[in-house]
């Protein structure tokens, strides 16, 4: 048997901006993660048992677009196996689905790791990031990578998508670089409850930017230079100036029109119930938001967050 996980993760700064070639920093999340589990099949066929979305099938009773699915043929492709072996597969995951947590990545990194492994060809991290690249390609549009990047490195990364290169080449020539943290800091992770697909607010932002493009790419740049700014205060241990910097940021979210009156209510709570600041993270619309807390004000905050209706929360201390 071959076991292989991958942690969740969270955007700190320049979500959607990203897209748009301007840099953004994203942090693994090792309290939810996704495990994969590939054994040999007792009968001829390759079974996958997905518990958590109620999923009991055979590989051939998927369709071949299925994110699944399009993992296992795309990887056997790739690595010259014909015909497949019969599998046994168990996917778990305990991160939420669509809610800015990575869980689609994290699941098909964590496949590819296992089963590359089982089937004797393990795969270097820079190879899987790629593979799960183009995963996310098939399945979210123009995604920048940082997904597939911080959760198959499971480490803090400072990210600038390439957007010169062709779009074979894109996510191979990213920047990607390890962030490193000079003072541990405190984040509340909030969910809405509600589950936003990523796709849709990458389409609206696109669509905003192609009817008035210089105004957009101001915002972008707004946007990157928070990012950087982050990563000097992470890098310098001051990170009290993240919470000014994540109140800039979810204003320009909220122009961008990405938020929404659950995220605000959440962001207003957070900061009322004493965080530092406070942002949505990821694609937005619903999905998950962070606020930056002092350590011994964190289940403080995260309970505040709950009595104000958020459906769950996670303390993480990124280090
Ligand atoms: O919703 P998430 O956590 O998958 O994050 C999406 C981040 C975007 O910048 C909006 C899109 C992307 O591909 O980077």
């Amino acid at each position: 048997m071959t076991h292989a996980s991958a942690p969740g993760k969270i955007i700190l700064f320049g979500e959607h901006a990203v897209v748009y070639g301007r840099p953004a920093l994203a942090v693994p999340v090792t309290q939810v993660h996704a495990n994969v589990e590939v054994t040999a099949s007792r009968n001829n066929q390759t079974l996958i048992h997905a518990p958590d979305i109620s999923l009991l099938t055979t590989l051939d009773s998927l369709p071949s677009d299925h994110p699944i699915a399009s993992v296992i043929h795309n990887l056997f492709f790739s690595l010259g196996i014909s015909p497949f072996p019969p599998l046994e597969i168990i996917i778990t995951s305990t991160i939420p689905v669509a809610s800015g947590l990575g869980s689609g990545a994290a699941v098909t990194v964590a496949l590819i790791r296992a089963l590359s492994s089982f089937l004797s060809h393990p795969l270097p991290d820079e190879q899987i990031n790629q593979f799960a690249y183009e995963i996310e390609k098939l399945h979210h549009g123009t995604p920048s990578g940082i997904d597939n990047t911080v959760v198959t490195y499971a480490r803090p990364v400072y990210f600038i998508r390439r957007l010169l290169l062709s779009p074979r080449e894109r996510g191979m020539g990213d920047e990607v670089e390890t962030l490193r943290v000079g003072t541990p800091f405190t984040l509340v992770i909030a969910d809405t409850g509600i589950s936003a697909p990523t796709k849709e607010s990458v389409g609206d932002v696109r669509r905003l930017w192609e009817a008035d493009k210089p105004k957009w790419e101001k915002v972008f740049d707004e946007i990157g230079e928070i990012a950087n700014e982050a990563r000097a205060a992470i890098e310098s241990g001051k990170t009290i100036e993240l919470g000014a910097l994540m109140d800039r940021n979810h204003a320009l979210l909220q122009r961008l029109t990405v938020s929404s009156p659950e995220l605000d209510r959440l962001v207003e709570a957070a900061r009322r119930s004493g965080a530092n600041g406070a942002k949505l993270s990821g694609g937005g619309r619903g999905g998950n938001l962070i606020a930056l807390v002092e350590k011994d004000r964190a289940a403080h905050i995260a309970e505040s967050l709950m009595s104000a209706g958020a459906k769950r929360t996670i303390i993480t201390e990124i280090a």
